[in-house]
């Protein structure tokens, strides 16, 4: 068997696996605690405040059983088998793939979310710590505090080296990466802060909401209705493509800001010192942006809308990639019919965050219908093992899968989908306030219910979840690093690239972020129609930054293309993918009951 690094220095230090369950038992209300508190500035949500000792709020022995046949059933595992196995993932990706400010081998905007996910991490691990603090394993308290700071200061060192001029005129998807990485690290720092009455972080949440703010602002005003009615465009250096991502993470990045930004009065618009010099650019001042601003509910409110009367789904219900419009038309006709693992995922942490602001219990439906439709569509429902086999729309065999993963074709960008599917699912199921929010006429006895509700169906996906946690670790090679195709040890396979393997792709689809060579041909391709340019966000001069960028951009992707030819293999993009259901199948685990006394 395979011995992790952070498993090592476990066994030496005599911690047992057991114990660690033990105190995630006693953790399941915890949860609930700290993500009340991660409301910290929301002032109406200060309240039921819980116990770490309290049993779930779900039955904990709920989950049905499980009835595929083709499953091999090993949802036997506990919180700490999950926990520990959590704890490897991450320091495998530290230990060898950072550098001590950077993940040298990504690119920028899965820099930000990397960062994200660390910062999520974070946020878990003191979920955890604050659980067990009390219980006398010093030594495991002792090196859990110290993994959550150093998590945290790698967290600000990558502050300083992220490459903001660069993603700073990259297409407006990229910018707000940024927005959600830096509120996930003012959400860890609240919480830590409540926790151990510590200042440890609290210096920076200045400079990190201001840079929040900055990339905030690039895509406030973007939302358009001369075209489509609405949504916003990918990259002004193309043809307008109103894509999923983008619109997706509008709504995720406008509720965050309104949720947990707390506001910034710095009118330096730069995102760093050096930028001027760097892009012959100068920019006008940053307007201020309050806390809560009612704005910034509307963004996402406005964006919601017009997602779901835009058609974004296919047949099957999942989202597809993205429009683009016609010649000499201004709506949404010309539909992409290729379909993504992330795009599944982006818009449940902005649905939750609806429901957070709102009351309204239609964005927790809604969330949890596009769930479903993503379970179902990697086949975990089908009743027969031949059935279960067969490609089901994003996976087969109960496993996501994204269409390169089999041929072990994908990009850089497409290899880190899946974490960023698991990420967005895990901030949807945070447990709901118990006795908040006091919004939208909610009595208490309706938002109990509906915690009750909303955290029963959130642990019926832990079987599924756990089903691919363990493929993803399947796919480890002896260096504890993971693979891309979590589904091949389903179907005998290796990491190799398995053609064969290979789903068609749906018809009327174009799979642009593996073929990135044809964003240089129609329908992409900047023709001058509807006001695209191909400088960019920059301006119209060749001199201009937007030009330099654009054309980087295209460089970035046209190089990639060699290096697909060859398969990526095993990556830092591949390691995050693996560390996101991992620590979702931790997360998940530890607020279910069921799981603790299970496994020896
Ligand atoms: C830590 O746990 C205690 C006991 O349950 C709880 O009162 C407190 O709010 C928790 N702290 C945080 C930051 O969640
Ligand atoms: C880490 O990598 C980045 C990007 O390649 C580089 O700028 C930085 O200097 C490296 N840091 C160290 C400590 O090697
Ligand atoms: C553990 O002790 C600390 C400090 O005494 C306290 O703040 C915290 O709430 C306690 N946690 C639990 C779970 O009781
Ligand atoms: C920008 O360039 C000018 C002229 O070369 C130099 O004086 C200045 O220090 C540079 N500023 C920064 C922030 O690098
Ligand atoms: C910067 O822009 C100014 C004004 O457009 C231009 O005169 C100058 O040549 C540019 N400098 C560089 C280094 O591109
Ligand atoms: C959306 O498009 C799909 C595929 O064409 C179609 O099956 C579905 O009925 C449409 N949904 C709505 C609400 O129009
Ligand atoms: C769009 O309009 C232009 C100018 O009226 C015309 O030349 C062109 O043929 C039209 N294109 C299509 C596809 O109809
Ligand atoms: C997924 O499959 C289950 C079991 O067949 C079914 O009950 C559920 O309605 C499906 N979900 C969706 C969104 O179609
Ligand atoms: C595991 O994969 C990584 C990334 O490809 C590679 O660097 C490492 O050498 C591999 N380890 C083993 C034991 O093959
Ligand atoms: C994989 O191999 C196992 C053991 O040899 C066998 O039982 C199983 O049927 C094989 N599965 C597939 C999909 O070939
Ligand atoms: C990946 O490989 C499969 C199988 O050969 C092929 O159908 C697909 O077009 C390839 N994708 C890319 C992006 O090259």
């Amino acid at each position: 068997m395979r011995v992790s690094k952070w498993q090592a220095i476990e066994a030496g230090r005599q911690r047992s696996p057991k114990k660690w369950a033990i105190l995630l038992l006693s953790c399941a209300l915890g949860a609930a605690t700290i993500n009340l508190l991660s409301y910290y500035s929301l002032p109406s949500l200060f309240l039921g405040i819980g116990d770490c000792t309290a049993a779930p709020s779900s039955s904990g022995s709920g989950t049905p059983p499980i009835a595929s046949p083709w499953d091999d059933a090993r949802h036997d595992r506990n919180a700490g088998y999950w926990n520990d196995e959590f704890l490897g993932a991450i320091a495998t990706m530290q230990s060898v793939f950072w550098n001590d400010t950077y993940w040298p081998t990504t690119i920028q905007w899965i820099g930000a979310f990397m960062d994200t996910l660390l910062a999520a991490s974070d946020r878990s691990l003191l979920d955890a710590l604050n659980c067990s603090g009390n219980v006398s394993d010093s030594v495991t308290t002792t090196l859990r505090a110290s993994e959550i700071k150093k998590y945290f200061h790698e967290i600000e060192a990558y502050y300083g080296d992220e490459d903001v001029i660069q993603i700073f005129d990259a297409a407006y998807d990229d910018a707000q990466w940024v927005v959600l990485e830096w509120l996930e690290a003012i959400k860890f720092i609240s919480q830590y802060g409540d926790y151990a009455q510590s200042s440890l972080g609290q210096a920076d949440v200045a400079r990190f909401a201001h840079r929040a703010h900055i990339f905030y602002n690039i895509v406030q005003d973007q939302f358009d209705t001369s075209l489509c009615d609405g949504g916003i465009n990918w990259n002004p250096a193309l043809a307008t493509y109103k894509n999923a991502v983008t619109n997706e993470l509008f709504l995720a990045s406008s509720i965050a800001m309104y949720l947990f930004y707390p506001g910034d009065s710095l009118s330096d618009p730069y995102p760093s010192p050096a930028y001027t010099n760097a892009t012959n650019t100068t920019l006008p001042d940053l307007p201020a942006l309050d806390a809560h601003d009612p704005l910034l509910l509307q963004n996402a409110v406005a964006e919601y809308q017009w997602f779901t009367t835009h058609n974004f789904t296919n047949a099957q219900g999942l989202i597809v990639d993205g429009f683009h419009i016609t010649d000499n038309q201004t709506t949404c006709d010309e539909r992409n019919e290729m379909v993504y693992t992330y795009n599944q995922g982006v818009l449940l942490s902005g649905l939750r965050g609806l429901w957070d602001a709102t009351g309204e219990k239609s964005y927790l439906d809604d969330g949890h219908a596009f769930i479903s439709t993503t379970i179902n569509a990697t086949g975990w429902n089908d009743r027969s093992s031949p059935a279960a086999h067969q490609w089901a729309g994003l996976g087969r065999n109960g496993i996501m899968e994204d269409y390169c993963d089999a041929p072990a074709n994908c990009s850089q960008d497409n290899q880190i989908f899946k974490g960023i599917y698991f990420h967005h699912l895990g901030l949807f199921c945070e447990p709901l306030p118990t006795s908040t929010p006091l919004v939208a006429g909610l009595t208490k006895l309706a938002t109990a219910e509906l915690e009750a509700s909303h955290s029963n169906k959130c642990a019926s996906y832990l079987p599924w979840i756990e089903h691919n946690a363990h493929a993803a670790l399947a796919t480890r090679n002896d260096s504890g690093i993971f693979g891309g195709w979590w589904g091949a040890s389903y179907v005998n396979k290796t990491q190799e690239a398995w053609p064969t393997w290979a789903p068609p792709k749906p018809s009327g689809s174009i799979d642009l972020w593996n073929e990135p060579w044809v964003l240089r041909q129609p329908p992409w391709k900047c023709q001058g129609r509807h006001e695209c340019s191909e400088s960019g966000r920059g301006g119209g001069g060749m001199d201009s930054n937007g030009k330099r960028m654009a054309s980087l951009f295209a460089h970035r992707r046209m190089a990639r293309r060699d290096v697909n030819d060859q398969g990526l293999g095993r990556t830092v993009e591949t390691q995050a993918s693996g560390l996101g259901v991992v620590k979702a199948a931790s997360d998940f685990a530890s607020r279910d009951g069921r799981h603790l006394e299970a496994s020896p």
